[in-house]
């Protein structure tokens, strides 16, 4: 089950509606990061008070612990987790790669051992759409090979050539028809999206696209992108790519990224994002604010007694200084992480509610000017 309506354009721009099973989400939106079915450091109603309609989670973690028999008990991961809105679950492919040499990539799929307790495990794109299925989630990825940027070599780095790039893609496209194959077989009433790969390259991202175009699947995300590369070469294929994928299907850009890159992703045609940057910068100390970033273990902040952000609502902003937040974090109190982590998506989610207001109003050229001149113009 998927709707997709889109209300408006400007430019490449999209302002749409998307319909799940879980129900609707107004895009373009950021979908939140929660690995192991929460998001660290805030709970569902802390999600929703910052805006949150869609969460991530992933399939590799989930399948790990706390297995597909506590979640297939619960009726799914919903239940299980206690978010009622619409879930997006990644496939575990990006994760197993990031598991990095004892990962086997064959064509059948993925070996590796379990990082848990050491369990031989094999993760192709058939348990990639069981696990998915008994999680339930509204929208399902396909298991791929997110292309590497480079990769060590004794002591030595190699850049990923065009036809190591080719023969990544490929696998991946191989692996979309089996994942669509499956999902049918499994009769998943929920969403299957592609992902086009192909590396830095545009020709290979095109062939991708045709091949994936070809499944005719509900929707499309670009992988393989952010994982390493200069950010111009990001925002080439970004550009590229984007504009190039179905214009009445969603499009979902992985694993990005600044709030820079959100804007340039939503201008190029991008309809839904998520990224792990607000919740684990958060966690680091690295706030994000309209008036760009703050690193609030800076001595400077001992004794501010502003909130960070005076045109925030979020419970840090409408509670607490920076003093105070300073000095939780030298402490290492938990309050910290979940205050840090509340601001941070109340940012992302403000901004991308921001976007489509600019989107309904017929004015995101000005937006897009105005968060730009913010954003350098530095905190105060
Ligand atoms: N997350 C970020 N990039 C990717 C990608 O290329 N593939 C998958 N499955 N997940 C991602
Ligand atoms: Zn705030």
């Amino acid at each position: 089950m998927l709707q997709f309506t889109i209300h408006r354009t400007a430019g490449h721009a999209r302002r749409g509606t998307l319909t799940l099973n879980h129900g609707s989400i107004e895009t373009p939106q950021f979908m939140p990061v929660g690995t192991y079915g929460t998001v660290k450091g805030i709970t569902p109603a802390g999600l929703k008070d910052a805006g949150a309609q869609i969460i991530l989670g992933n399939t590799f973690h989930l399948w790990l612990r706390p297995g597909l028999d506590v979640v297939r008990a619960f009726g799914g991961l919903h239940r299980f987790i206690g978010w009622d809105a619409p879930i997006l679950t990644d496939s575990g492919g990006f994760q197993v790669w990031s598991l990095g040499r004892s990962a086997k990539i064959s064509e059948e799929g993925v070996r590796f051992a379990s990082p848990v307790n050491g369990d031989k495990l094999f993760l192709t794109p058939e348990v990639s759409m069981q696990i998915q299925t008994v999680l339930d989630a509204d929208i399902v990825m396909q298991f791929d090979e997110c292309t590497p940027y480079d990769v060590q070599r004794g002591g030595e780095t190699h850049i990923t050539t065009e036809t190591e790039a080719r023969a990544s893609m490929e696998l991946s496209l191989r692996w979309a028809a089996r994942c669509k194959a499956e999902f049918a077989r499994l009769d998943n009433p929920n969403a299957l999206f592609g992902i086009v790969q192909g590396g830095m390259f545009e020709s290979l991202r095109d062939a991708s696209l045709a091949g994936l175009v070809d499944l005719d699947l509900p929707g499309y995300a670009i992988g393989g992108l952010s994982v390493g590369e200069p950010k111009e070469d990001m925002l080439r294929l970004l550009r590229h790519t984007a504009p190039r994928l179905p214009g009445h299907k969603p499009r979902y850009l992985m694993g990005v990224g600044t709030p820079e890159d959100l804007v340039d992703g939503v201008a190029a045609g991008i309809d839904l994002f998520d990224c792990v940057m607000p919740t684990r910068n958060a966690r680091n100390g690295h706030l994000f604010t309209r008036f760009g970033d703050l690193r609030i273990r800076n001595a400077r902040f001992k004794l501010d007694q502003r909130p960070i952000d005076e045109t925030c609502a979020c419970p840090a902003c409408r509670q607490f200084s920076r003093a105070y937040l300073h000095h939780l974090d030298r402490c290492r109190e938990m309050l910290f992480g979940m205050l840090a982590t509340a601001h941070n998506l109340h940012y992302y989610l403000g901004l991308m509610r921001e976007m489509r207001e600019a989107l309904d109003a017929g004015r995101f050229d000005d937006f897009v000017e105005r968060f730009r001149r913010d954003r350098a113009r530095g905190v105060a």
